[in-house]
């Protein structure tokens, strides 16, 4: 129950938690770093309490953990609706307060509008990362229509004065903008019905030009694959608030009585730096987020897409298996067009069965060989969608998201199949475990490849349901084949979130392979995702969706920062690239057994052209970094590099991959690339490094253990 002066409290190895329960308004005084215990209650109470200005109410509205109207909070509510145009507007009260030592939930009454609210914060002890789950109950006896339902909301320092957000566009995900925080509200809103490439649903809040090593920041990121709604405003008494969550079509939530629903997770970290915060989300999705099977070395894939396309056959799929795995793959990826009728993009999604006509006797010889070569093997589906020229959709189509009397808008000549419904999900269990178990499918790339439009389920917006769907479906798969690995793939990275990640554990980051334009793609998924589940594929010379050209070394090298792999016809390579894949193969596998628990550091530079990305073992004995020229840069020599997160103590053996490339561009490069260097690692972070003259589109591999 709640006592007059309380204070509740949590504390992880590096934060702490302080959550007040005086008087009516529930209201979180501090998320950020660890202080000392708090001596007097009522004297840090005394320190909270607000003034009052003139020409507003008459008491102070703090800002609450879920801000109502009715309290006369004039930012951003957490919660909208009514009932049938009652009860439009609430005022909740402290029912109830349980902690445990990790976790505290507050429990919220509005007697009046007949809701109960129950929000709890989980604060992980190890990566000091927030969890806050919120749940909603219609306590009334007739239904109320939910209009908007944060996770949670926020306070966050005065002095946070600029806005980190990933946007994107297909080809180009996870760009980083910087926006003021002003006297406007600030807000990203995602209505596409995934998680999309445009709105990464993320916000980091920080000091004015926070970055990978300097600054406060905040940064929160929503477990969900629907439609969201992010808000960062200052409001004008000058508190600053920060509110996530699901973003509701009209109609889509009519709470039955007694009835709950939940709010997607809102995850949330205060620290130092970006390089902080990231390496602390990584932590934490490691350890509650993401599958078990991430945790093992990951394998080098081939996927065959931008090898063949819709091009294949036994005979051409049996010679590019070879040439893959004569160039060091470990599982090879049936991509796109092996099921019935799918010979392009016009037709055939939703007929889940081997093509006949291309492969009469199934997939069972080219599955053979993929293992009498040593590799894994894994297949493509989009399960979500059906193209109208199939027979599923001859035989069903009520089974589309769609509203009666619309036409919806094709996408790549597809629609969308309702998860909502139960049928629908049975059918593409049945079919999805029916070639699991006829092929002993090690991976699944399940993609999803369109906006939702007009998604109506039986008259309804059916977005939310859609998403609980795909959920539900991936979640009964997952339980009934544990060792199933399934990556998420939205034409690209549109589906990349800790909500799909509870039941995938791989995400193609990207439809752009073009290693330069994946510099910024890969250091924006970095921030939230750890570097062994990003999909990252040496690409052709000529980079399919760009144009651009590109050296070998440079592909492999921006490869090497995720899940080393290849999207090349590997049976057209020369024995030379060949032999240099192989090569970066070996380097990858040297390394990948502790990337699963290493830290990552960005190396932030005067030069926005010179990208430099770090892996660093746990022990910090083993260590390797891509330095990476994008564009000319401004001056002749590249900055002096310091790295980051070494062990100063230790004495550390430098070896550079592919300084020969660079030869030709300078009278001299230094000694310790051409011949390597044992120095320690307190040299390594204070002196630094003269790196070689390095022209646009040039990359080096720095590999730094112990010596
Ligand atoms: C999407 C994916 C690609 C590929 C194609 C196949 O675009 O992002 O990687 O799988 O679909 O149609």
């Amino acid at each position: 129950m709640k006592p007059a002066q309380a204070i509740y409290r949590i504390d992880s190895s590096e934060a702490t938690l302080l959550l007040s329960a005086n008087g009516a308004v529930p209201r979180m005084l501090w998320f950020g770093a660890s202080l000392p215990q708090i001596a007097d209650p009522s004297a840090l109470h005394s320190l909270c309490d607000i003034a009052v200005p003139q020409a507003k109410l008459d008491t102070a509205v703090p800002l609450s953990i879920f801000p109502d109207s009715g309290s006369g909070f004039m930012g951003p509510v957490a919660l909208e609706g009514h009932r049938a145009g009652s009860h439009f507007s609430c005022t909740f009260k402290i029912e109830h307060i349980e902690q445990s030592s990790a976790s505290i939930e507050f429990t919220l009454l509005d007697p009046v509008a007949e809701l109960r609210v129950r929000t709890e914060f989980l604060l992980d002890s190890d990566s000091s990362v927030l969890t806050i789950n919120t749940k909603l109950e219609n306590t009334g006896s007739n239904a109320f229509s939910v209009t908007k339902f944060a996770s949670a909301t926020l306070p966050f320092a005065d002095t946070f004065t600029e806005c980190l957000t990933l946007n994107g566009r297909w080809g180009l995900e996870f760009q980083q903008h910087r926006s003021a925080i002003s006297a406007n509200q600030l807000r990203i809103k995602n209505t596409s019905g995934r998680t999309s490439h445009e709105y990464f649903p993320a916000c980091i809040v920080g000091q004015q030009h926070f970055d990978a090593e300097r600054g406060q920041v905040l940064g929160v990121h929503l477990g969900y694959s629907g439609n969201y709604e992010f808000t960062v405003e200052r409001l004008s008494t000058g508190e600053a608030c920060l509110q996530a969550g699901m973003a509701i079509l009209p109609g889509e939530i009519n709470l039955a009585p007694r009835a709950v629903i939940d709010s997607p997770p809102l995850y949330a970290c205060a620290a130092n730096s970006l390089n902080q915060m990231t390496q602390r989300f990584h932590r934490f999705a490691r350890r509650h987020v993401l599958p078990k099977w991430t945790r093992a070395p990951r394998p080098i894939h081939a996927n065959s897409w931008e090898a063949l396309y819709f091009d294949h056959d036994e005979k051409t799929l049996l010679a590019l298996v070879d040439a893959a795995a004569n160039a060091g793959a470990e599982r090879f990826v049936l991509d796109d067009g092996w099921f019935h009728g799918r010979r392009d993009d016009t037709s055939g999604l939703g007929d889940w069965w081997v093509d006949k006509t291309i492969y009469p006797q199934g997939l069972h010889s080219l599955v053979a060989h993929v293992r009498k070569r040593g590799l894994q093997f894994g297949l493509w589906f989009e399960p979500e969608m059906v193209n109208p020229v199939s027979e599923l959709y001859k035989n069903h189509p009520e089974w589309v998201l769609q509203v009666e009397g619309q036409d919806t808008p094709l996408a790549r000549n597809q629609l969308v199949l309702n998860l909502g419904l139960p049928a629908v999900r049975d059918y593409l269990y049945d079919s999805i475990a029916a070639l699991v178990d006829e092929y002993k499918i090690d991976y699944i790339k399940w993609d999803m490849n369109r906006d939702l439009v007009l998604p109506g389920n039986n008259g309804q917006a059916g977005v939310v349901a859609q998403v609980n769907g795909v959920y539900e479906l991936l979640d009964r798969l997952t339980s009934a084949y544990p060792a199933l690995e399934i990556e998420s793939c939205s034409s690209g990275g549109a589906r990349a979130d800790y909500g799909i990640l509870l039941r995938t554990g791989r995400v193609w980051t990207s439809d752009s392979i073009d290693p330069i334009d994946r510099l910024t793609i890969q250091r924006g998924f970095g921030l939230f995702f750890p570097p062994e589940i990003m999909g990252a594929h040496v690409g052709h010379d000529v980079a399919h969706l760009t144009g651009r050209a590109t050296s070998l070394q440079t592909r492999a090298i921006v490869a090497l920062q995720g899940q080393y792999g290849y999207e090349l016809d590997a049976r057209h390579i020369s024995d030379d690239e060949r032999e240099q894949l192989v090569g970066y193969a070996e380097r990858y596998k040297q390394h990948r057994h502790w990337v699963a628990e290493c830290t990552t550091w960005e190396v932030p530079t005067r030069d926005a052209s010179l990208f430099v990305k770090g892996q660093v073992s746990a022990d910090q004995a083993s260590s390797f970094w891509t330095v990476v020229v994008s564009s000319s840069l401004d001056t002749t020599l590249p900055e002096k590099l310091r790295l980051l997160g070494l062990d100063g103590a230790k004495r550390y053996r430098i070896t550079v991959v592919g300084w020969e490339a660079l030869k030709s561009f300078a009278k001299h490069i230094p000694d310790w690339v051409v011949s390597g260097a044992v120095v320690s690692g307190s040299e390594l972070m204070n002196i630094g490094l003269n790196l070689p003259v390095m022209p646009a589109q040039s990359a080096l591999l720095l590999d730094c253990s112990e010596a």
